[in-house]
């Protein structure tokens, strides 16, 4: 059982110009973060691209309704899934793997993007690469962003995926199994800039804010946070695949850290609603009440 695999190009929707948004970790289990969504335009994106870059919710009937919310507001939106996206909890049959296939199927009849195509504009052409992604863990082995952190070096026992994410062990490995998905899209030529994105993180450096981050945002430390954070951030080998690709602008999510930061020639993009409690804090920082404008 493979996801759809193909690539399209897409007309534009009307003879206005594109832009094209950013967004992750929607979390719509939190009701502010659904209402946060309702209150966008219905008129001001009708010919936007909306990336949403994973973590919308455990429930599919809530990932349906809130895409069918962005739907209704986008000319098109394109989704990869997160780690809360496959969580399955024990009164559950289905498993993360089967939930994968479920996902998908759902995006596809509500006519969301989950791979790889081009907004048709002559000025303006620009092919949104959705990349499948998952975390390395420190024991799984080199390609891990994992870096030691001493105090807060917990073990995997913390992470909520150890307990909720189920996948069959008939099937590869999840990361390998889901890295070997964006192999075909890898191959494909492009014949126009890239904007490519995933759920989880390609660099390490990204994991941690900057001093200049630190002095322009006034960001202070979570307070008691023990947790270890780079044993689940991502791997190595997602930037592999972007610098494959040759992606002008690559979209992340998961940390629920913002982030805009230029690195060896790409654009690192993190835009995540991420929890309430995270927002009050000020650790998500929103520029404002909109996704992020990453193209025009
Ligand atoms: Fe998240
Ligand atoms: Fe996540």
């Amino acid at each position: 059982m493979r996801p759809f695999l193909y690539a399209a190009t897409m007309p534009r929707m009307s003879g206005n110009s594109f832009r094209v948004f950013a967004l992750s970790d929607l979390h719509v289990d939190y009701d502010e973060n659904f209402s946060w969504l309702e209150q966008l335009s219905d008129k001001n994106f009708q010919d936007d691209v909306l990336i949403v870059a994973g973590d919308v919710s455990e429930e599919l009937e809530k990932l349906a309704s809130t895409l069918q919310l962005l739907k209704s507001k986008f000319a098109h939106v394109s989704f990869t899934p997160g780690n809360h996206d496959l969580w399955v909890r024990k009164n559950q049959t289905i498993n993360s793997f089967e939930k994968l296939h479920e996902l998908l199927k759902l995006c596809e009849s509500l006519g969301v993007h989950t791979a790889p195509f081009k907004i048709a504009d002559s000025d303006n052409p620009v092919w949104i690469v959705p990349l499948f992604s998952w975390y390395v863990t420190a024991e799984q082995g080199e390609q891990s962003l994992y870096m030691p952190r001493e105090g807060r070096d917990l073990t995997m026992a913390v992470w909520s995926d150890k307990a909720l994410i189920r996948w069959p062990e008939s099937e590869l490995p999840i990361a390998e199994y889901l890295f070997s998905l964006n192999e075909i899209y890898l191959k494909k030529t492009y014949d126009a800039p890239i904007i490519s994105f995933s759920h989880f993180l390609p660099r390490t450096d990204l994991i941690f804010p900057t001093p200049e981050e630190i002095k322009k945002y006034n960001l202070k430390r979570p307070p008691k946070l023990l947790i270890n954070f780079s044993r689940v951030a991502g791997s190595h080998l997602l930037e592999d695949q972007i610098r494959k690709l040759g992606s002008t602008i690559h979209v992340y999510g998961h940390q629920h850290r913002n982030r805009d930061r230029f690195l060896d020639n790409i654009n690192y993009v993190s835009y995540g609603l991420g929890y309430p409690q995270e927002r009050e804090r000020g650790h998500v920082r929103m520029e404002s009440i909109e996704p992020k404008l990453i193209w025009k």
